[in-house]
């Protein structure tokens, strides 16, 4: 069957593989041979349970694995710690013990919650992320960081709690809107400026093909991204230094969700826009020249993605919400800009005028 690439995520005892292809929910030992024991809970949501669902059921059905499923609302303003308690709620009821699995099934917000959940439950049980979106195959899924948003800021609640493997079945981008892929293509386009210049040649050549939703190109788009990120995370798995690259426009990005209300600016919408302030910084910096910035924001457009932050945005709102980012330590905000094409770091060692030059005036 078609499995087009497995990668490891090499983390010691906790390493898991990808897999990576089409019709991977088909294969039912795909999913079981990671299974810790004969109970599973299914977490997914409201849209992607009629599309997907029932193609895990008959998966743990043939290897005789008794499984619940829990329906979430769908969207960023469900990613709470409410919905992570009635994950638990319904694992006690239903006295999932501490051999059960947890299955995310879904996107990157129901990978977070699932997660979490896992990561909690009798202080810790197996968990399998099933990515049906872009952003979660290329990103969320893969590196173990879980947990859910506090209305005073994104992602404020969770753990690095790694899964036993990551099935990243490309079908599921059949379903998927147009606006939901290109929120995706910000997350690949991401590894292109930070980590690969190549790939992000790559990019620049292909990038109608991925928007167009052609599935060889995007699984090779799925490999190379989880192939950086991986690559990033055995050396970093906790973020003490390295791994913040992966944060690229985050900073900018997760103040646009937040004061625009979380739900309103996709997540990969928001990274875009955040993507060109933090190179706009570099810029100034004289760190890379103009022709980034033009190939940057060339690259997003054709990917019908956000180029600069909404209109209504003070430079106040946005350095509040940024000071409460996980970067920022000691009251300093700590951004991640880039070198050159394909080279990020992270750093507090900034003009702090040319950071309010950038900000909306
Ligand atoms: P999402 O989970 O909200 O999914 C986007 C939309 O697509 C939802 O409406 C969902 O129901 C729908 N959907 C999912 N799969 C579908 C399919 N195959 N067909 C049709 N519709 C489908 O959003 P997302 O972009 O996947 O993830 C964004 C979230 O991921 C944010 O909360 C972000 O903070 C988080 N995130 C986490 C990490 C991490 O490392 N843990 C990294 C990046 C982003
Ligand atoms: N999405 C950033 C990270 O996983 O570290």
């Amino acid at each position: 069957m078609p499995i087009k690439h497995t990668l490891n995520v090499d983390l010691g005892d906790r390493s898991y593989p990808i897999y990576i292809g089409n019709d991977l929910l088909g294969q039912a030992d795909l999913i079981t041979q990671h299974a810790a024991g004969k109970s599973a809970l299914i977490v997914t949501n409201s849209t992607v349970a009629p599309l997907y669902l029932k193609a895990v059921q008959q998966a743990l059905d043939a290897r005789q694995i008794r499984h619940d499923r829990i329906i979430l609302d769908d969207g960023e303003q469900f990613k709470t710690m409410a919905s992570v308690e009635t994950i638990i709620d319904l694992l006690l009821a239903n006295r999932h013990d501490r051999r059960t699995t947890v299955i995310a099934l879904g996107g990157g917000v129901i990978g977070d919650i699932a997660g979490f959940a896992a990561s909690i439950y009798q202080r810790g049980v197996n968990f399998i992320q099933i990515p049906t979106t872009l952003l979660s195959q290329v990103d969320s899924s893969v590196g173990g960081k879980t947990g859910v948003n506090h209305p005073l800021g994104k992602n404020m609640v969770g753990a690095f709690y790694q899964p036993r493997c990551v099935v990243a079945d490309t079908d599921s981008f059949t379903t998927l809107p147009a606006r939901e892929l290109s929120a995706g293509l910000a997350e690949v386009i991401k590894y292109g400026l930070i980590y690969d210049a190549e790939f992000f040649d790559w990019l620049e050549r292909n990038i109608d093909s991925l928007k167009g939703g052609d599935t060889d190109l995007l699984a090779q788009a799925v490999l190379v991204s989880c192939q950086i990120k991986a690559r990033v995370v055995e050396q970093d798995e906790r973020e003490s230094g390295l791994r913040a690259i992966l944060n690229l426009g985050h900073t900018f990005g997760h103040a646009i969700e937040t004061v625009m209300g979380y739900g309103n600016w996709l997540h990969g919408e928001a990274v875009a826009a955040g993507m060109v302030m933090a190179i706009d910084l570099s810029i100034r910096e004289s760190w890379i020249d103009e022709s980034v910035r033009e190939r940057s924001i060339s690259l997003l457009e054709r990917a019908a993605l956000p180029v600069a932050p909404p209109a209504g945005i003070s430079a106040d709102q946005f350095l509040e919400v940024m000071a409460i980012d996980k970067k920022t330590i000691d009251g300093n905000i700590n951004l991640v800009l880039l070198r050159a094409l394909g080279e990020a770091c992270v750093t507090g060692g900034y003009d702090h005028d040319k950071l309010l030059q950038t900000l909306p005036g």
